[in-house]
């Protein structure tokens, strides 16, 4: 394994969530020091044991002085910026707030980072739901970000942020257009795989909200983020600095796969209740294609979908209705 992260000064924005914490968690395995910024207290970070390994400064990412005067104190020399409002649905729920934190909160991190360095690489997290509808698939990364809801627009809006910077000033930024994860301590029981775990471990048939048909990619986090690692070791060189990656699984699937899939490797014998209660994603397709993070720096998943999700359910099964309930009250 590279020597990259012995000892690296890391700051994580966005520590205390999902993707934030397992970042945290393979970046302290391999030796690298590990600093976040948050708002929220880091739950997440407690899931890994890692509470007291990353040290979380309290604070919003729309206040650039306290992002810089973190960098600085902790002398950072790689920056992850996740920080923000991660749910479609939230931020269709409050599109001003959404943007306010994916935009303003980006460039307001971008200059930090500007203003407090130099450092080694920054790697912003985009999102596979920028790109929307396509004529062409799989999406490459020059494809045009054609989503038009609250979310994929601030997502856009964020990966031509990161990109800017790269052009413009001395910052080696990479944009990361990650699709959905899922995993071991994901909060969000709205996410198809743990709402439809959480399901079967309390003995019911995981409810579909959609009629099934939308097609999407599915990567467990550890995956997702050893690809955030990757692209930061490589930020500095040409073929990197400044782009775009999409971070993704060959094949994407239907819903009504990924839930039957996570039924057979729990082997429960149900079939998913298919509700159709929420048909704005019917017939959505998205492929993205994962040729560029694999041909320039040979990234490829680890974990196959079911490999993925079998550890996922076994997880919750081990901890996780008592994490969710505890989190809930807490
Ligand atoms: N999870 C996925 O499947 C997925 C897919 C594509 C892209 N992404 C992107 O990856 C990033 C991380 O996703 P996640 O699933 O870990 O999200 P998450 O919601 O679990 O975590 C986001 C974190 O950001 C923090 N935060 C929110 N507003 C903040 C603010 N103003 N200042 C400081 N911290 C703030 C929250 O407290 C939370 O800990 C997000 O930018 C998301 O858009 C996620």
């Amino acid at each position: 394994m590279s020597e990259f992260w012995q000892d690296r000064r890391v700051m994580i924005t966005g520590a205390g969530g999902f993707l934030g914490a397992w970042l945290g968690r393979v970046l302290v395995d391999r030796g690298a020091r590990a600093w976040g910024f948050d708002l929220s207290t880091g739950d997440c970070l407690a899931v890994h044991g890692l509470a007291d390994r990353v040290p979380v400064t309290r604070g919003t990412v729309l206040d650039g002085a306290a992002v810089e005067r973190a960098l600085r104190e902790h002398a950072i020399d790689v920056c992850f910026h996740l920080a923000g409002q991660s749910m479609i649905e939230g931020a269709a729920a409050g599109p001003v707030a959404a943007f306010e934190v994916n935009v303003r909160g980006t460039w307001t991190v971008l200059e930090a980072c500007r203003r407090a360095g130099p450092l080694r690489a920054v790697v912003c997290a985009s999102s596979n739901h920028a790109y929307g509808p396509q004529a062409v698939a799989p999406f490459p990364e020059d494809a045009p970000l054609n989503q038009l809801d609250p979310y994929g627009v601030s997502k856009a809006c964020a990966d031509l942020l990161a990109r800017s910077f790269a052009a413009n000033f001395d910052l080696p930024v990479v944009a990361a257009r990650n699709v959905n994860s899922f995993g071991p301590g994901d909060p969000h029981t709205s996410h198809i795989v743990t709402g439809s775990v959480l399901a079967l471990l309390r003995g019911e048939p995981p409810v579909i909200r959609s009629d099934g048909s939308p097609v999407k990619a599915y990567l467990h986090a550890r995956d997702t983020v050893e690809a955030y690692a990757l692209l930061a070791e490589h930020a500095a060189e040409p073929a990197v600095r400044g782009q775009a990656f999409n971070i993704t699984p060959a094949a994407p699937v239907s819903v009504l796969e990924l839930v039957r899939t996570l039924i057979a490797v729990a082997g429960a014998g149900v079939e998913p209740v298919v509700a159709a209660t929420d048909l704005s994603q019917k017939g959505y397709f998205e492929h993205l294609s994962g040729e560029k993070l694999r041909a320039r720096l040979g990234w490829r998943p680890r974990l196959t979908l079911e490999e993925g999700l079998r550890d996922t359910y076994r997880w919750f099964a081990e901890h996780g209705t008592r994490w969710i309930t505890e989190r809930r009250h807490a």
